[in-house]
């Protein structure tokens, strides 16, 4: 099985990334072929500083080596490495529907939060469809949020398959419904760009700080409460052991839960289930050579799987004359 996903080195890494997308890759480390990678084009659609991309990026792969990414277990780059899928981009985007771009929430959403609305903006899933149907991607884990970015690149492969003839594989996306869209502190989704993140590489104050201002109801500590309804229990279900987890069950069901409490525990079990990956991504960050060295190899074998498609699509539609 061929799985594939990417993630834009724009902001910190948090825990809705790590659930909806790092945990199901590293996962399937073992028994599939890997593609994962770091999305520096598609950051290019909000960030125009030339200083926090890069780092941005060199950070983003120190942060997936640190969680158990093995490259030498998967391929891993940075995509503007394979200039490659921005001329199939171009190509796809000929037959790309306006219409199907146009009811894309992800743009809507971002122009409703203050990003400019530009073309690349807008294109966005076109390059995302490239990056996937370049690599004839067979399965891509993915947050909710991704869901209909997933169904226009199934419809960008069927369409070209359909003009051209069998070309792409039509890909699948992955998609946990236990960790589909992990609540940010207010309780929308977690993201970078609603600012409402727990980050997974923090110091220890800065943590505590995002965790104490987790969005609670004013319910008095003996009243009955819906657990579910609850945006610091459905964070903290992510990370207790399960007899733990039982009783703060009972305590929301039954009255006699107290938010504060369960705030700090919920400081130390991430502080723990952090605690290797933080120390790995402070060493895999005084080496950025050793990062970049690491990409480049990645790049090159990537490199190799794009020229095999893109070579396919130029004669398909008629660019190798
Ligand atoms: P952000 O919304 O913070 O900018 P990205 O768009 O960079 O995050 O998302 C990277 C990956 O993490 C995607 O696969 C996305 O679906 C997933 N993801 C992001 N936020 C969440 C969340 N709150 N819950 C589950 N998955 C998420
Ligand atoms: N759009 C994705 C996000 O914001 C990132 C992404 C770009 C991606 N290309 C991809 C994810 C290909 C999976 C497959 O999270």
């Amino acid at each position: 099985m061929r799985i594939l996903s990417g993630i834009q080195p724009s902001g910190q890494l948090h825990i809705g990334n790590y659930f909806g997308m790092m945990q199901p890759m590293i996962a399937n480390m073992h028994h599939s072929e890997l593609y994962a990678f770091i999305v520096d084009l598609h950051a290019l659609t909000s960030v125009h500083d030339r200083a926090a991309l890069e780092r941005g990026t060199i950070e983003a792969a120190a942060d997936f080596l640190a969680l158990g990414l093995d490259p030498d277990r998967c391929i891993f780059w940075v995509q503007s490495d394979v200039p490659e899928v921005a001329e199939l981009a171009w190509i796809l985007s000929t037959l790309t529907p306006m219409g199907l771009l146009e009811r894309c929430h992800s743009y809507k959403d971002k122009v409703a939060k203050g990003i400019a609305p530009s073309h690349g903006l807008f294109a966005y899933p076109v390059l995302m469809a490239a990056d996937i149907l370049l690599y004839q991607a067979e399965r891509v884990p993915v947050g909710k949020d991704q869901k209909q970015h997933l169904e226009v690149a199934r419809d960008i492969a069927i369409k070209f398959n359909n003009t051209f003839g069998e070309t792409f594989v039509v890909p699948e996306p992955v998609i946990d419904d236990n960790v589909a869209t992990v609540p940010g502190l207010d309780g929308q989704k977690m993201s970078k760009s609603y600012g409402n993140t727990i980050p997974i590489f923090t110091d220890a104050k800065a943590l505590k700080k995002r965790v104490m201002a987790i969005v609670t109801d004013a319910t008095p500590v003996e009243d009955p409460k819906d657990p579910d309804n609850c945006n610091l229990y459905n964070i903290y279900k992510l990370f207790a052991p399960a007899d733990r987890l039982q009783e703060v069950h009972d305590l929301y069901v039954n009255g006699g839960a107290m938010y504060g409490k369960i705030k700090l525990e919920l400081v130390d079990l991430l502080w723990e289930h952090f605690r290797e990956a933080r120390e790995r991504q402070r060493q895999l960050l005084g080496d950025p050579g050793g990062l970049r060295d690491i990409l480049r190899r990645g790049a090159a074998k990537a490199r190799e799987k794009a020229a095999v498609t893109l070579d396919l699509v130029r004669e398909r539609v008629g660019l190798k004359y």
